[in-house]
């Protein structure tokens, strides 16, 4: 028996073993950049805390409705309309805003209000491993990691303040937006009067209520647009004047109302021509991106959900079908 032939092939063997062995401890400590798990986070979990924020706000929204409104303005929209804030909109962002940071203390959270009411930190976590009444297809779709840092959530609290001022309650919408690295993801918009709530996850899915629309090639030449009802005079004419004189012009209050009027196929377009916030876009972009059509600036550039800019200047076109067809057809440069 040669002796020193099994030793060299056990010296040979044990080389092999040590650099696999080596090998498998490189690959792990590669991955052990992520040491806290708290530094990730499921974007299955969020999309069901953004349901339940939403409804949990629109709860609040409904509930303040009778009660002392305590009406103020934060001052004037650049058409010169009044932007009232209410104590409504306080109530309904304590709420969305503490369920959300209580569940996800790492998340970083872009609210259109501040301001809160007494007690507004005090806001139950979310179960996440319950799902919201009505959407039980979300327990059928697969966990996704990201980096939370990479994570910007939007929130919405109360949209059309003014017109629930007015009680045109059917236009009141509370919204929540997931955007990863800018890209908006997931969408909720949730109607807390016949209360209903809508969301899309771009690349997954749509909620169940969310109806198919089927493209009609003889709507380009006589598009319905849904425009805002506090200032439609310039923007009607704009619209008239790119898309032809069989443009019918609808005024709609809020922007996640208008939005999903596009989204569910009751209108064509969603133009708005000055400057709108983000808070008002990112839900309604990742769920019309959801159901394939599309929303960008009148200049075509999509929208950067990234948290350092509130404001978009450059207008926005929503369609469900034919975007760029009728994004060339606005005037390249349009007046403020
Ligand atoms: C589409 O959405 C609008 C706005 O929420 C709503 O008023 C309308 O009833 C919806 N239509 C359909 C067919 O879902």
């Amino acid at each position: 028996m040669n002796f020193g032939g099994t030793l060299r092939i056990n010296k040979f063997a044990c080389f092999i073993l040590g650099f696999i062995l080596f090998l498998i401890i490189y690959w792990r400590s590669g991955g052990a950049t992520v040491t806290d798990k708290s530094d990730l986070v499921n974007l299955k979990h969020l999309l069901r805390a953004g349901i339940f924020a939403a409804e949990r706000g629109g709860k609040k929204v409904v509930s303040q409705k009778n009660g002392e409104l305590n009406v103020q303005s934060k001052g004037k929209t650049q058409e010169g309309a009044n932007d009232p804030v209410t104590d409504a909109d306080f109530a309904s962002h304590c709420a969305m805003y503490y369920s959300l940071k209580n569940t996800f203390p790492k998340l970083s959270i872009v609210s259109e209000e501040h301001t809160g009411v007494a007690g507004c930190s005090e806001q139950e976590v979310i179960d996440l491993e319950s799902t919201p009444e009505g959407h039980a297809v979300i327990d059928y779709m697969f966990d996704e990691l990201v980096y939370i840092k990479d994570v910007t959530v939007w929130i919405d609290p109360l949209d059309a303040t003014q017109e629930y001022t007015e009680g045109l309650y059917q236009y009141v919408t509370t919204m929540m937006c997931v955007a990863i690295k800018g890209v908006p993801v997931i969408g909720v918009i949730h109607y807390p009067f016949t209360p209903r709530t809508y969301w899309g996850w771009y690349t997954k899915r749509t909620s169940d209520n969310i109806p198919t629309v089927t493209h009609k090639e003889e709507n380009k030449n006589q598009p319905t647009v849904v425009v805002s009802r506090s200032h439609p005079g310039k923007v009607t004419e704009t619209a008239k004047d790119a898309f032809g004189e069989k443009t019918t012009v609808i005024p709609a209050a809020g922007a996640g109302y208008k939005v999903m009027t596009v989204v569910n196929g009751t209108y064509d377009i969603y133009l708005h021509t000055s400057v709108i916030k983000k808070w008002d876009l990112c839900a309604g972009d990742a769920i019309i991106k959801s159901v394939d059509g599309k929303m960008t600036t009148t200049k075509g550039d999509a929208i950067d959900y990234s948290p350092n800019e509130v404001k978009v200047t450059d207008g926005v076109l929503v369609t469900r079908y034919d975007h760029d067809y009728y994004l060339n057809k606005l005037p390249k440069v349009l007046a403020p």
